[in-house]
């Protein structure tokens, strides 16, 4: 097992902890983190649990200029008897190490990388928000810090874990948003990275997202990038449409993120008995359906979003309405169901929870 050395922030530079009923997303971050560094032929080493401090990296440093960048997000959750619990934190881990393998990066262990997530947390404990609907975001990070401008994999990595107390992702919470669905931008192209969680894939999405937030979306809903016909994902989730009774979304395809609360959101509704389809989907097949009173429901999937309902959809010059506005029957049953094993206020059949 890897060595792990602790430097607590002395009692005078801890901060002051933010109001946990505004706490919004992204805002805060804790007083610790975790940071190990790859070089190659030795490894990863110098694992370390520190203060929360500013980096000092070479302004060539190859992240900076061909982005080496990758990431994950999950929450720490404070249930019932002041329990701390993760949700499928394995999961997050082999994630990354798929992203690191797509980006020619170095995979991470991941039992050692959990144990230091979990001495962070235990550190870090008082951080977990109490609020309801409130958790601890955790964003582990990794970032090619060679200096070098040849356009070639680094070979000096950093790996660090931080934490931030969370409230809702959106500013509607948990109530509709509304979405734009783009044919002017598109995400990610099959055979490029979009199914790796890399910063440039995010970087890409921002236009797009400021353009439908000055018409007053929430989202962007992504196509394919060659036919600009078949539904991809928002970016920060995954989507879901009810049609007919069916729960529908895009299969993976190589450019969309193998979403953790997506494939959590496939268990549930496939023991729950519903008829469940991964599938290519066409925005004119949902916009059909609409039309004929078939699409009951659309709602999106993620780790920061939860379960996020969709009230309506424009495309094309035009908006459609989706369920009156409302939140769905299904996307409620699921809200619920996730956040009750979540916050361990149910039991979890599926062994997702790892307490702390
Ligand atoms: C997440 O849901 O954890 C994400 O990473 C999406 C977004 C906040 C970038």
């Amino acid at each position: 097992m890897m060595k792990i050395k602790l430097e607590k922030a002395e009692d005078h530079e801890l901060k002051l902890k933010p109001n946990e009923n505004a706490l919004g997303f992204g805002n805060h971050f804790t007083d610790h983190m975790f940071v190990m560094t790859y070089d190659q032929g030795q490894g990863w080493h110098d694992a370390e649990i520190c203060k929360y401090k500013d980096f000092s990296l070479d302004p060539a440093a190859m992240v900076l200029h061909y982005g080496q960048a990758i990431f994950e997000g999950l929450k720490a959750y404070r249930g019932k008897d002041d329990q701390i619990f993760l949700f499928r934190p394995t999961a997050n881990l082999e994630r990354i190490n798929a992203s690191a393998t797509r980006m020619c990066m170095p995979e991470v262990p991941v039992a050692d990388v959990l144990k230091a997530l979990k001495q962070l947390l235990e550190l870090e404990r008082e951080w977990i928000p109490r609020a309801a609907g409130s958790t601890l975001y955790i964003r582990p990070t990794m970032i090619a810090t060679e200096a070098g401008l040849g356009v070639r994999p680094a070979k000096r990595f950093l790996f660090f874990i931080i934490l931030c107390p969370v409230g809702a992702y959106y500013a509607e919470g948990f109530n509709p948003v509304k979405i734009f669905v783009t044919d002017k931008y598109v995400r990610a192209v099959r055979g490029g990275v979009g199914q790796a969680k890399t910063a440039g894939n995010y970087a890409a999405s921002i236009m797009a997202a400021v353009e439908a937030k000055q018409q007053g979306y929430t989202q962007v809903l992504w196509l394919d990038a060659i036919e600009r016909k078949y539904v991809e994902e928002v970016g920060t989730m995954n989507i879901f449409f009810k049609i007919d009774d069916e729960l529908i979304t895009p299969a993976l395809n190589g450019s969309i993120l193998p979403g953790i609360t997506r494939d959590s959101v496939l268990r549930l509704t496939r023991d729950w008995g519903l008829k469940v389809t991964e599938r290519e989907i066409s925005i004119d097949e949902i916009i059909a359906a609409n039309a004929r009173g078939g699409l009951q429901e659309i709602f999106g999937t993620g780790t920061a979003a939860v379960i996020s309902p969709v009230g309506s959809l424009h495309y094309k010059d035009q908006d459609y309405t989706i369920n009156g506005g409302k939140t769905g029957q299904l996307a409620q049953r699921l809200f619920d169901e996730m956040q009750a094993i979540q916050y361990g206020r149910q039991p979890d059949p599926y062994d997702w929870m790892i307490k702390v």
